[in-house]
């Protein structure tokens, strides 16, 4: 039984075969609509989401199967002080596949130990995101046509954004990528992620505060909002929360080809008036979503290879 924790559980080869069955999701979804059918995905939701726990249900009512869970922990026996260990136990007793989001970093690691399903780590915490960088490697091979040979920036809140981490953790282990780290100085990338996996790898890779300063060199743009729940006090989150706004003014500097991306939800840091132009591809991406979550659940429960 395999789960999925850290974007680096699959090797690049599985990767690849994953982002192929969400292309092939893509073009062909009625091959695809009954393959889960009498299955059942838990969406067990401890933190607020909507494109991740909505992709995944999404996902799974495409795939034939069904869907249960809760959207908060209030709304769980987490309210009685029920532990994940626990919880994920019984669970286990009515599903076939779970995916988990938590503020605490390592929650869904611990669900997945005591767990007889696959466990699906849909957020933990500011730590890692795996399956919104499933979704960027399928967006970015997809629209842009390769994974690698390119520079990307990565912009805003690149302290707390697990997203970010992920992410950054996935592209090291394809060719020629360089990173452009856009973030003022209090919400920098931190050090385990700049020591341990770039200096580590020798990636190239540079810190700067000012977008219009990266923008020029850029193939890809990734933003993202300041993450308000993992501020410690509100004064913070305001100060920083509009420190970059990405408008058409800006955008000005930018290559015809230079891709946006957000995992979304968008706060302040791109203008609507940017949703427009031919480089915006945060919509996009949201769809993309749920053609990979189909393309992981068939594959963590064994099913890619009895399509046909
Ligand atoms: C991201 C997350 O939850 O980390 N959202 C998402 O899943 N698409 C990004 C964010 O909340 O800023």
């Amino acid at each position: 039984m395999r789960h999925l924790m850290n974007p680096l559980d699959f090797s690049v080869e599985e990767l690849d075969r994953l982002l192929d069955l969400a292309n092939d999701i893509e073009k062909n979804p009625e091959k695809y609509a009954h393959s889960c059918s009498g299955k059942k995905l838990a969406t067990l939701f401890y933190e607020p989401s909507t494109r991740t726990r909505l992709s995944f249900e999404a996902a799974m009512l495409n795939l034939g199967g069904s869907v249960l869970g809760f959207s908060s922990a209030d709304s769980s026996s987490a309210a009685k002080g029920e532990s994940v260990a626990d919880t994920i136990r019984v669970i286990s007793c009515y599903a076939d596949i779970c995916a988990m989001r938590h503020p605490k970093e390592g929650a869904p690691l611990i669900a997945s130990m005591k767990s007889r399903i696959p466990v699906i780590n849909a957020g933990d915490g500011g730590h890692q995101h795996p399956t919104q960088t499933l979704t960027d490697l399928l967006t970015i091979r997809s629209l842009k046509g390769r994974l690698g040979n390119f520079t990307i920036g990565l912009c805003g809140d690149l302290k707390f954004g697990r997203t970010v981490h992920s992410l950054i953790q996935a592209l090291i282990r394809y060719p020629n990528v360089s990173f452009v780290l856009i973030s003022p100085e209090e919400l920098r990338i931190p050090d385990n992620i700049r020591d341990d996996v770039l200096r580590r790898n020798h990636q190239q890779f540079k810190e700067v505060v000012r977008l219009e300063d990266a923008l020029p060199e850029l193939d890809l743009l990734y933003m993202t909002r300041v993450q308000r729940e993992r501020f410690f006090n509100e004064e913070d989150y305001v100060r920083m929360k509009d420190f970059y706004i990405l408008d058409k003014e800006k955008l000005k500097l930018a290559g015809p080809d230079m891709m946006i991306l957000h995992p979304l939800p968008r706060v302040n840091e791109i203008s609507v008036e940017v949703d427009d132009d031919p480089r915006a591809a945060y919509f996009k991406q949201a769809q993309y979503g749920v053609y990979v979550r189909m393309a992981l659940i068939l594959t963590l429960l064994g099913l890619e290879g009895n399509i046909c």
